[in-house]
């Protein structure tokens, strides 16, 4: 597969992972937490299908397009996941869900943030939060979710936490 297919279908895996989740919260209170702001695109789009919810987006930086960037009371820069015991009472209630977009051009460094997010950002979740992911997360009271039809396996990767 080119680089270029592997590209569209990692998006293509993200549309549908969102769209599954916002379906999936629909009874549940809370804001969502977006885990690497990047360029936004993300942050954007869950802007649009989650309105009436407060998102708070984490990144070292903010290095998002001008009309992406989040204000300054729903942003948290720092090194994750140190920041999220920090950043807990800003956010101010359990989150209904969190989507994890970490991965950057360094695979070690990668595989170590993923290693270390879960169990970090699970106190700052509400049961039955859904947490989607482009990288496999493991804490005990998460459980799998299948993914949409679409989504091939092992490409994004989506969690229920227990307790709801
Ligand atoms: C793949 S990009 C996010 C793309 C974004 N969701 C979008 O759609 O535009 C990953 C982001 O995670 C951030 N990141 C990776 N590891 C991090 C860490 N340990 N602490 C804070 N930010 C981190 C990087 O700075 C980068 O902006």
């Amino acid at each position: 597969m080119s680089r270029l297919d592997s590209a569209i279908r990692r998006l293509q895996a993200q549309r549908e992972c969102l769209a599954a989740a916002a379906r999936l919260i629909r009874g549940i209170d809370g804001p969502v937490l977006e885990l690497g702001l990047g360029n936004g695109r993300t942050y954007d789009h869950l802007r649009s299908l989650l309105p009436e919810r407060e998102i708070f987006a984490f990144d070292r930086a903010v290095d998002a397009h001008p009309d992406c960037v989040p204000d300054a009371d729903h942003i948290v820069l720092g090194e994750m996941p140190d920041v999220f015991a920090a950043a807990q009472g800003r956010i101010g209630a359990p989150a209904a869900l969190a989507h994890c977009d970490i991965g950057t051009g360094d695979p070690a460094a990668s595989a170590v943030l993923a290693y270390r997010i879960g169990p970090a950002l699970d106190p700052l979740l509400a049961p039955g939060a859904v947490v989607i992911s482009d990288r496999a997360l493991v804490v005990s009271r998460w459980y799998l979710t299948p993914l949409p039809p679409a989504v091939e396996p092992g490409r994004y990767f989506m969690y229920r936490v227990g307790g709801a």
